[in-house]
């Protein structure tokens, strides 16, 4: 009988969520296994090295645009707002906009509030001025609202890094709609989306030299590893990230290098050689389409900043109610 190892702040149930959820996609036809099980700590690490990467452009484009449009988004959002970060992480990229958007409130959101306590605890001594509330809460899922201790007046919901790309577009526009459904009368977004160019740009992007985003991708089988007690063999994977044009998305797979079988606890699964695993999309958005795809879930007066380029766009929308 195999005990699972309980992660500290897990509950049983999260574990055994985990367990079914790696379960149901492994067995799967197409076999697939959630972009969440990427940010693992040595996962997360290795996201960071990505960022740093010449190819990979969309960290660095955002905040190129935010440094070279910071006064203008400021004054078009406005001081004094709730600030909502969703997938706030270690929070620094909404902390370096502080002075700049100057909210009252600011609402770091993460799957874990305890990850945040320790950054929104170092922001309280910079920035005594700001009441802040962690909120941890699974945003990505259907059906989400904020607690109480969040003002309603004023909200800035900031999403940014275009992880709005990693939902479909139906998915998308779900999402959108219960921002929009959280906003109240003077509330809107402030959101950053990659935009639709070249291939061979997402290509490099998504499919580095050095290997960084290959490593990243596998890791995820270590992570599987210890979440599920399967026996993937990294060294038998390979990396898989392109620009798939007509679908409009990257699309990340580890492909098998030969004929294996892989087994868990309760379950296994045999690949042929070739065969892959999905683990993410990244959707890229023309410009106009993420202006639609606002608009359709209420949001309007648009504005946007995009980078020399235009790889890369920041957009503000006010939430209208008719
Ligand atoms: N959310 C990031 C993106 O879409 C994640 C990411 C970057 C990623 N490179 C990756 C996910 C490689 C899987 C594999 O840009």
């Amino acid at each position: 009988m195999l005990t699972p190892v309980l992660p500290e702040a897990h509950t049983n149930d999260a574990v055994l969520h985990d367990h079914a959820e790696l379960d149901i996609g492994l067995r799967a036809r197409q076999a697939c296994i959630s972009p969440k099980f990427l940010y693992d700590t040595l996962g997360s690490r290795l996201f960071e090295a990505i960022c740093e990467l010449p190819e990979y452009y969309p960290t660095r484009t955002e905040a190129g645009i935010f440094d070279s449009f910071g006064g203008e988004i400021a004054r078009t959002v406005g001081p004094g707002s709730t600030l909502i970060d969703l997938g706030a992480g270690n929070c620094a990229k909404a902390a370096s906009l502080f002075p700049l958007l100057q909210p009252a409130q600011y609402v770091p959101v993460d799957i874990s509030a305890e990850f945040l306590q320790d950054a929104v605890a170092r922001l309280r001594q910079r920035f005594h001025h700001i009441e802040m509330n962690a909120v941890g809460m699974d945003f990505s899922s259907a059906g989400w609202s904020l607690p109480d201790t969040v003002r309603a007046e004023r909200r800035l919901f900031f999403y940014p890094g275009s992880s709005i790309g990693n939902f479909t577009p139906h998915e998308a526009r779900e999402f959108l709609q219960r921002v929009h459904a959280q906003c109240g009368p003077d509330g809107g977004i402030l959101i950053g989306i990659d935009l639709a160019k070249e291939a061979a740009v997402l290509d490099a992007a998504y499919d580095d030299a050095l290997g960084v985003t290959g490593a990243f991708n596998l890791n995820i089988l270590r992570h599987v590893n210890r979440l599920l007690g399967s026996d993937f063999d990294v060294c038998q994977w390979a990396h898989r990230g392109f620009y798939n044009e007509r679908e409009g998305r990257v699309e990340m797979h580890l492909e098998a290098k030969r004929a294996q079988r892989v087994t868990w606890p309760g379950g296994e699964r045999s690949f042929q050689a070739g065969e892959w695993i999905h683990t993410e999309n990244s959707y890229k958005y023309r410009q106009s389409d993420a202006v639609g795809l606002l608009e359709q879930a209420g949001f309007a007066a648009t504005r946007v900043w995009t980078d020399p380029r235009n790889w890369f766009a920041v957009i503000h929308a006010r939430a209208m109610f008719h």
